[in-house]
């Protein structure tokens, strides 16, 4: 079994009057991290590679009056020994990790793009779809929106599809390709959106950003095709079928608040 190697990681907490509230956690989105955590109290918390340069957002955290601790901490998702179970068939885990009797095991490196470990709610909702959905209904092509280290696109690519990842950080695409290669499937992986149309489509990404990326998702997927979206809670629902007109939704489930979603696109005519 090859053994994980532990990393470094800067954990950066963010303290800020309420009314900056929303400004400070922009800001800690502006520097690409794959998560800002709410802590109770109030805080905002962000995980950054080692190396960043932290100068610009420093900046415009005091300009917005916030506090800032950085501490280095051991990135100890890189080193999680076991395998995590998700969905019906699978479990995420490091490479060797055994996994549990009946699974199969996707193997992924530890590294910061988002969902290599397959523990976030939101990872799981879109994953236990989207294993369902490319069961009953295979799709020959998957466009995977958001790919962070590939876990979706991977699993579209294990059961028979052409999986395209998309993701605009340049360290998830990283490990999107890593982590195809190390479960021997073939997933192209790249910055934006291709001018294509898949049969199939997944995207797991924050609400705000998922708003505004539908338009532009939605005409990739092919007439009668369909669509799993998570990210987002109950109160963007209504912005999502807005956006989504004559889709059908055919499944929701719902796990910590967040809320997964299977959509048809109807056939014209
Ligand atoms: C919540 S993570 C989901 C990762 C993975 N698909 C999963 O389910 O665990 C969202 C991903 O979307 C990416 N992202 C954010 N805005 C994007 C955009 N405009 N276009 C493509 N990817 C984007 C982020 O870099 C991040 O890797």
């Amino acid at each position: 079994m090859e053994a994980p190697t532990p990393s470094t990681l800067l954990e950066i907490t963010a303290h800020a009057h309420p009314g900056r509230r929303a400004a400070v956690e922009a800001a800690l989105w502006g520097t690409g991290a794959q998560g800002v955590q709410e802590l109770p109290g109030g805080g905002l918390r962000i995980w950054l590679a080692a190396d960043a340069d932290l100068t610009p957002l420093t900046a415009t955290l005091r300009g917005l009056g916030a506090t800032i601790e950085v501490e280095p901490v051991e990135n100890t998702w890189a080193v999680a020994p076991e395998a995590t179970p998700i969905g019906t068939g699978y479990a995420v885990g490091p490479p060797g990790a055994p996994p549990p009797p009946g699974r199969t095991l996707i193997e992924m490196t530890g590294g910061l793009g988002f969902g290599h470990d397959g523990t976030h709610p939101t990872t799981r909702l879109a994953f236990c779809l989207l294993e369902s959905w490319l069961g009953r209904f295979p799709p020959a092509s998957l466009l995977d929106l958001g790919t962070g280290a590939g876990l979706l696109a991977i699993l579209g690519a294990r059961q028979g599809a052409h999986a395209v990842g998309v993701d605009v950080d340049s360290t998830a695409r990283q490990a999107a390709r890593a982590n195809a290669t190390r479960n021997a499937v073939t997933v192209t992986v790249v910055e934006a959106l291709p001018e294509a149309v898949f049969e199939a489509a997944v995207a797991n990404i924050r609400a705000d950003v998922l708003l505004s990326l539908l338009p532009a998702l939605a005409r990739r997927v092919a007439p009668g095709g369909w669509l799993i979206l998570a990210g987002f809670r109950a109160a963007h629902a209504p912005a999502v079928a807005a956006a989504l007109p004559g889709w059908a939704l055919c499944e929701q489930r719902e796990e910590d608040g967040w809320l997964g979603q299977a959509l048809r696109r109807p056939r014209p005519g």
